[in-house]
């Protein structure tokens, strides 16, 4: 569904990608992470087109899109969750639920919402408070619904659990596989490394912008090199 091959991009001097190649095939899970500052938000960021790609390519669907407009990516049917829950404190949790889904034109939006409360029924019990006043769990439970308010044949997750207790990290994962189990093909990172590579059917090590290790969740969990760095065993 989604490759890309010999990513690399800049921010001025820093090469923050330098030369990536990843899939993402249809139906799956597929998980990135790595430390902090290794380049994982700037790979979604230059899927989604708000950094420009300096070489290599992005392909959806068999369709070119290193340089295509974010607006147009959207409607091709990616959507990111971005970090640090960014909604939009000032609107009601129904208005930020109905931004999501501002690019479409289709007869879906209400089947959908009916469905983003389905998965958070927390959010249709506040959908006229405001999204500033959410506690954070809510407020990244909003930005998971406006996501999937959009209709994406590919969600894109940027650290969904971060900042969560334990119990709300738990249900944000079970949520994650509810949504793929209803055919949505899911690109996610996360620091909490045990549990994504419990979830996805594949994931990539990233290492100060270079792709060093990949394989199945159940090889890399059980590789040294992730063991000792990513999951804390000795
Ligand atoms: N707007 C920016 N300007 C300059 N440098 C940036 C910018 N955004 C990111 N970087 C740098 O690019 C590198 C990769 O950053 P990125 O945000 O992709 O990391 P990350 O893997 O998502 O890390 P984290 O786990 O901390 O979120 C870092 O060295 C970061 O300082
Ligand atoms: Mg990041």
């Amino acid at each position: 569904m989604l490759n890309i091959a010999d990513l690399h991009v800049y921010y001025g001097g820093i090469h923050a990608l330098e030369g990536i190649s990843l899939e993402v095939p249809a139906n799956k899970i597929i998980t990135l992470i790595g430390a902090n500052g290794a380049g994982k938000s700037t790979t979604l960021r230059a899927i989604c087109g708000l950094v420009k790609a300096a070489a290599g390519s992005i392909t959806f669907q068999g369709e070119d899109i290193t340089r295509a407009p974010t607006t147009q990516i959207v409607q091709k049917g990616i959507t990111m969750v971005p970090e640090g829950r960014r909604v939009f404190p000032d609107l009601t949790v129904l208005e930020n639920l109905y931004l999501g889904a501002y690019t479409r034109k289709n007869s879906g939006v209400k089947r959908d919402l009916d469905w983003v409360f389905s998965l958070f029924p927390r959010l249709k019990e506040r959908k006229g408070q405001l999204a500033g006043t959410l506690s954070g769990g809510e407020q990244q439970m909003l930005a998971v619904g406006r996501a999937l308010m959009a209709n994406p044949t590919l969600l894109m997750m940027d650290e969904p659990s971060l900042g969560l207790a334990p119990l709300l990290v738990q249900e944000i994962f079970n949520i994650i596989k509810e949504i793929h189990s209803e055919g949505k093909t899911i690109l996610l990172i996360e620091q909490n490394a045990r549990a994504a590579l419990q979830l996805a059917d594949y994931g990539y090590v990233l290492e100060t912008g270079r792709i060093v290790l990949s394989g199945t969740g159940k090889e890399l969990l059980v590789r040294d090199e992730v063991r000792k760095v990513y999951l804390g065993e000795e």
